[in-house]
C-alpha cells in the first residue's frame, strides 16, 4: 500500500510510511498554513504542541469549560473536540490573532482595565467568545453577552468583572466605532 492515497474531499490520507496522516490548508491568525497531521490529531494539540499557541488552553479536554476555544469561521469551537483533519479550508482565530503585548485588542485592554483577569486561564476563551459575539453583534445587551459566556467557564472571577469588561467595549464602541 506504499505510496496509495486517496482524496476524501480536499484532504488525502496516505498509507505506507506516511500512515494515517492528513494534508490540511487553512487561515491561521491571517497566515495561510499547509500542515500534514495524524488523522486523530485533535485541532487543540496542532495549535498547542505543533504551532506553539499555548494561549489555547486545555482545561477539561471534554467540551466543558471553553479553555481551548478557537474561533473557525466565525463561530466559536472547542478545539479538543475538533479533528485538525476537520478544518481543511477553513480561518482560524485563536488569542494570539487578536493583539500582542504591545498593541492589545479593545477586549484585552478592557480585561485588565475591569480587573477580569485573575489566573488568567479562562480569559482566551473568554475573550474568544466575547470577539465572536461583537463581531455579529456590535451592540449586545447583557443577558447577550451573558449567553455568549455561557460556554466558558471561569474558577476565579465570578463572571461579574468579565461581562463588565466587554460592556466596556460595546460603549467604546458605540462611542468610537474604529475601537470595535
Ligand atoms: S479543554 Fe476544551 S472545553 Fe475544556
Ligand atoms: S481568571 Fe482564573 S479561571 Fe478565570
Amino acid at each position: 500500500m506504499n505510496g496509495l492515497f486517496r482524496k476524501l474531499g480536499t484532504k488525502h490520507l496516505f498509507w505506507g510510511e506516511h500512515m494515517n496522516k492528513v494534508a490540511i490548508n487553512f487561515v491561521l491568525n491571517g497566515q495561510e498554513k499547509t500542515v500534514q497531521v495524524d488523522s486523530n490529531t485533535r485541532l487543540v494539540d496542532l495549535l498547542r504542541d505543533d504551532l506553539g499557541l499555548t494561549g489555547v488552553k486545555i482545561g477539561c479536554g471534554e467540551g466543558e469549560c471553553g479553555a481551548c476555544t478557537v474561533i473557525i469561521n466565525g463561530e466559536t469551537a472547542n478545539s479538543c473536540l475538533v479533528l485538525a483533519a476537520q478544518v481543511d479550508g477553513t480561518e482560524i482565530t485563536t488569542i494570539e490573532g487578536l493583539g500582542d503585548y504591545n498593541h492589545l485588542h479593545p477586549l484585552q485592554e478592557s480585561f485588565i482595565e475591569e480587573g477580569a483577569v485573575q489566573c488568567g486561564f479562562c480569559t482566551p476563551g473568554m475573550i474568544l467568545s466575547a470577539k465572536a459575539l461583537l463581531d455579529r453583534n456590535p451592540n449586545p445587551d447583557k443577558t447577550e453577552i451573558v449567553n455568549s459566556l455561557a460556554g466558558n467557564l471561569c474558577r476565579c472571577t465570578g463572571y461579574t468583572k468579565i461581562v463588565k469588561a466587554i460592556e466596556r467595549v460595546v460603549k467604546q464602541s458605540t462611542v468610537n466605532p474604529e475601537r470595535s
